[in-house]
């Protein structure tokens, strides 16, 4: 095994690992309190005291948000995980699992004929960058639906996630504290590439990253397109 071989299993260890201590300890502990602190607002003491209550509904609800996310990020590490995958393996498992959990109806369309040729650390940012960038769409957008979009691009290959929701102003949000649009930005350029924000408040949003790579561009139709 080479030494870039080597570094790359022990990195998928690592991922698993984390992976596993996120679901034994916070996930577990998240859905807990949740459960309990809804048999908490149940108690007639507690129901009588409208603030203590409205209050221990909203912990219970912050509790349930945050289970969703850390839940999102054990399925992120797990679904990157698998160094036999493709990139559009990837993505056809996670698009499919995320439509499917995270109540915005997603569709992955690709336009290119063939499985896109990128270096092996490219292709986890990229994976890693849609992933987080399907996390802002649960999140924040309130959207209808949203699409995932591979294409090849002469020397490049591009993907992009776009949603018809709230939209916001990318110039606030790389001012305030999200780490999410940062990180994936940097993911991008470690991978050679870039990445460009397209939202405007009521516009819904487009993210686009591209980064070196070789695509065969799709002849006539798209190649696929699941919901
Ligand atoms: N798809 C989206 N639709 C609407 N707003 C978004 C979207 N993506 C990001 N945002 C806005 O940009 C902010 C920063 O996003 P991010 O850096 O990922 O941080 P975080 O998700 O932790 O808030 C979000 O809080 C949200 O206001
Ligand atoms: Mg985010």
């Amino acid at each position: 095994m080479s030494l870039d071989e080597r570094m790359r299993a022990a990195a998928l260890l690592e991922r698993e690992r984390i992976a596993r201590e996120l679901h034994d300890s916070l996930a577990q502990v998240l859905g807990v309190a949740h459960l309990r602190l809804h048999a908490l607002a149940a108690r007639p003491s507690v129901r009588a005291d409208e603030p203590a209550h409205r209050e221990v509904l909203d912990l219970a609800e912050l509790c349930h948000e945050a289970y969703a996310d850390v839940r999102e990020a054990i399925l992120a590490l797990r679904e990157s995980t698998n160094p036999d995958r493709t990139l559009l393996e990837h993505l056809r498992a996670y698009v499919a699992t995320f439509s499917r959990t995270s109540g915005v109806p997603t569709s992955l369309v690709v336009h290119t004929g063939a499985e896109p040729c990128l270096a092996p650390c490219a292709e986890i940012q990229v994976v890693r960058i849609i992933q987080e960038a399907l996390t802002n769409v649960r999140k924040h957008s309130g959207a209808s639906g949203a699409t995932v979009t591979v294409r090849a691009l002469p020397h490049q290959v591009e993907c992009t996630v776009a949603d018809d929701g709230v939209g916001f102003e990318p110039a606030d949000a790389l001012s305030g504290d999200g780490f999410g649009l940062t990180s994936m930005r940097e993911r991008a350029e470690a991978a050679g590439g870039g990445l460009h924000v397209d939202s405007a408040p009521g516009r819904g949003t487009r993210v686009t990253v591209r980064v070196p790579g070789r695509g065969v561009a799709a002849s006539a139709h798209p190649a696929e397109a699941t919901a």
